[in-house]
């Protein structure tokens, strides 16, 4: 009796409270990206096929959304009336702003444009059953939350890349990703169509690209830097018809997603040169690629190739109405254009200064014809080199230098660093994850980019046009894959792009992911999921060295272990950091009460000499690959032997660096152990030398065992000396070599923890 008095006065007040209007709690109401103002009303509206629904002529594309999306459900069908209503407002400043407002008998969507409204509809959806999603929801009625929503997002360029040049992928399948666009309100759809290994689209000047282009003769098998280099073998390809692609541009603008073609030039062009030899420097007969990377048979910027590409494009710009067309212009080596007696030719008559000024004199040719027709061109931040094209968009992949540089110049620019848009990156330190071409952009790290770069003042900030995640497909052999990779992370883009950074927050972003996964299981998508995995982190507190563990699933539990053995329901919970006296073999794993979720954890801490010691750096770290700053060199913990872009590792790009640390009293010192990132096709060399000085005393050069392995270990035994400090001094390894990828670049460093013994 007494038990049930305190429950329902419990209950009446919670009632009190649900009957006052409140700010949603973050995450009460559970949609992607999150609205940028909502509020929580009292009551709900009742959706049933006594509903009738009413818009205006220029608000119907948004409005039949929503009807066949209700309608997919087996019992409810709209009717006339207004209980649901679309209204043109044109006081609503942006675009592609609108406002939801839904009362107990009354759903009101207001927006300036149809585009608008459609995403006031992509909100609604997500009020409603994820059965919906899929037809399978089969009640008279439904109750969607009475709420009130005004939102507009921040970027106007919220996009999604995919290429399809080193995997091809359905018609079905280019609907569903364009699907998934429209439902998470990003507008652009970044169409990678031509590459070395394949191109994919139908040009009916040049049958040969359709024969020759489109088709390779195998593919590789496993990992590029893997040896021997295996092949499978199997003629691959295939390409887009113009009327597939047709379809797919209006099937994607019904959507209010903008379809953007690149055309790579002058690099990445191997295939086209596979058909039509005479467009390269040397006339060779090449094949159409078979593995990724960068090739030397580029374009050779002569007339021939002018008047091909200027009859490609009048191909391409009859297909696609966008303002803007990608031109590519990343990874171009020169090394036939300096050889060329062509393109030697053309730098004199022209000029110019070098092949870098050639680059840039191909690329304004090309965007003088595209702007001759009324369009603009958008070109990875390469196209800074020699000089920016006048009017081009800078795709800033390479970090966020080139958005940095264009912006200062007043250029437009995109956003996508390979740091954190990325999407062919591991997203899990899981050593089952599926083979991917190497780094780590785990969801979070795609959830904490601002795509505005400090460096830029309001005025320069104004040229960042927003972001994009791009999917390049060479460990990507089927849509599941493409999936996989895409999703979670393109949820957190899209807030990223859509919601002021200032009003993100991971860990509730997260339980929406979570809460998310229904609605993707509906919609048949293959997405990973990483939420039960578990973050650490060593920190040192008052002299004391603690573990200290946590994960992103809200309402479970952590239970560990420290001696290299599988947590189980009896293995201690954790609650607070966990000391560590000694070096241990940490294992831990997320229970729901004592169901075990996700996979195991596992972390090796090596209690040695520098744990704890105080470490200095005399460059700064840089953005895009931080790890968990310069402390996270002695903290006891290696980075994985893949993802380069754990919390483990520090990369720096170019730079010479001189490390110093400062053990806080004179030790022992027998060896000093540390280990180099060696993935050469990502643009990472190890140094070649180390130095090293123990003390006050002078630098010791040690030579590294310079090989192809993608990670370098580096040892040096000390006999008997004492030292309170260490310094390293660790030069970069220089510029790129030509025939490696990234040649003529300068080459990342990526370093380890240091172990001292
Ligand atoms: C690129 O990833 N090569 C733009
Ligand atoms: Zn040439």
């Amino acid at each position: 009796m007494q038990i049930k008095k305190v429950l329902s006065v419990f209950l009446f007040v919670q009632l009190l409270f649900n009957c006052q209007e409140n700010a949603i709690q973050k995450g009460e109401v559970k949609i992607i990206p999150m609205p940028s103002k909502q509020t929580l009303n009292e009551g709900q509206f009742i959706l049933s096929s006594s509903t009738g629904i009413d818009y205006p002529e220029a608000l119907k594309v948004s409005a039949e959304f929503l009807k066949s999306f209700i309608e997919q459900s087996k019992r409810i069908r709209l009717n006339k009336g207004n209980d649901i209503q679309f209204i043109i407002d044109t006081s609503i400043e942006n675009d592609e702003g609108y406002s939801l407002q839904i009362l107990p008998n009354s759903i009101e969507v207001k927006a300036k444009t149809d585009q608008g409204a459609f995403y006031a509809v992509q909100t609604l959806r997500q009020l409603l059953s994820p059965d919906f999603e899929n037809g399978s929801f089969n009640a008279e009625q439904v109750y969607i939350p009475c709420v009130s929503i005004t939102d507009a997002p921040q970027f106007i360029y919220r996009g999604m890349h995919l290429d399809v040049g080193r995997h091809l992928f359905s018609v079905d399948f280019i609907k569903k990703y364009v699907d998934a666009l429209a439902m998470l309100k990003m507008n652009t759809f970044h169409w990678h169509l031509t590459e070395d290994q394949g191109w994919r689209i139908e040009i009916k000047k040049y049958p040969k690209l359709q024969e020759v282009a489109a088709y390779r003769n195998e593919t590789l098998i496993g990992h590029y830097n893997a040896q021997p280099q295996l092949f499978d073998g199997k003629k691959y390809g295939g390409y887009y018809t113009q009327e597939q692609i047709k379809e797919i541009v209006a099937y994607a603008s019904a959507r209010f997603i903008t379809v953007i073609p690149e055309i790579e030039l002058p690099g990445h062009s191997q295939a086209a040169i596979a058909a039509y030899p005479e467009l390269g420097c040397t006339g060779e007969q090449v094949e159409v690629a078979k593995k990724g990377g960068v090739f030397e048979n580029i374009y050779c910027p002569k007339e021939e190739t002018f008047a091909f590409l200027e009859a490609v494009f009048d191909e391409v710009l009859e297909l696609f109405p966008s303002k803007y067309i990608h031109i590519g212009g990343d990874e171009a080596p020169k090394t036939n254009w300096k050889k060329c007696k062509s393109c030697q030719q053309r730098i004199k008559d022209e000029g110019l200064k070098d092949e870098h000024e050639l680059q840039s004199y191909f690329i304004s040719r090309i965007e003088e014809y595209l702007n001759s027709k009324g369009r603009q061109i958008i070109g990875w931040d390469e196209i800074l080199e020699g000089g920016l094209a006048p009017n081009a968009t800078v795709m800033s992949w390479r970090g966020f230098d080139g958005a940095i540089e264009a912006a200062k110049q007043h250029h437009n620019v995109i956003l996508t660093p390979g740091s954190h848009c990325y999407f062919d990156h591991y997203q899990s330190e899981n050593k089952d994850e599926p083979l991917a071409i190497g780094g780590f952009l785990p969801l979070e790290k795609v959830y904490s980019l601002n795509p505005i770069p400090d460096e830029l003042t309001e005025e320069e900030a104004k040229y960042v046009l927003g972001a994009q995640g791009n999917v390049w497909t060479e460990y990507m052999p089927n849509t599941k894959q493409v999936e996989y990779m895409v999703f979670p992370r393109i949820l957190a883009l899209s807030e990223v792009v859509w919601l002021n950074s200032k009003e993100r927050n991971y860990k509730e972003f997260a339980s929406r992911v979570e809460n998310f996964h229904k609605r993707l299981d509906a919609l048949d998508i293959n997405y990973a999921n990483h939420l039960f995995e578990i973050e650490g982190e060593l920190l040192s507190i008052e002299n004391n060295i603690v573990y200290q563990m946590e994960t992103s699933s809200k309402g479970k539990i952590i239970r560990y272990t420290l001696e290299g053995s599988e947590p189980t329901a009896d293995s201690e919970v954790y609650k607070e950091p966990v000391s560590i006296n000694e070096s241990v073999n940490l294992k831990a794993r997320v229970f729901d009460a004592e169901e075990k979720l996700g996979t195991t954890f596992s972390q090796e801490i090596n209690l040695h000499k520098a744990v704890g010691a105080t470490i200095t750096i005399n460059k700064e770290l840089n953005k895009s690959y931080p790890g968990s700053g310069a402390a996270g060199l002695v903290n006891g913990i290696s980075g994985s032997n893949y993802r380069y872009g754990d919390k483990e590792w520090l990369g720096f790009s170019g730079e010479d660096i001189e490390i110093v640390i400062d053990l806080k009293q004179v030790k022992h010192i027998h060896s000093i152990e540390t280990r180099f990132h060696n993935g050469q096709g990502q643009w990472i060399y190890a140094p070649k030398e180390i130095e090293i000085a123990l003390g006050n005393g002078s630098f010791e050069v040690f030579e590294l065992n310079a090989n192809e392995d993608l990670i370098i270990d580096f040892k040096s035994i000390f006999e008997g000396e004492k030292a309170k400090e260490i310094r390293l001094r660790i030069p970069n390894y220089g510029i790129i070599p030509d025939g490696k990828q990234g040649a003529g670049n300068k080459a990342w460093t990526f370093i380890d923890e240091i172990i001292i013994n």
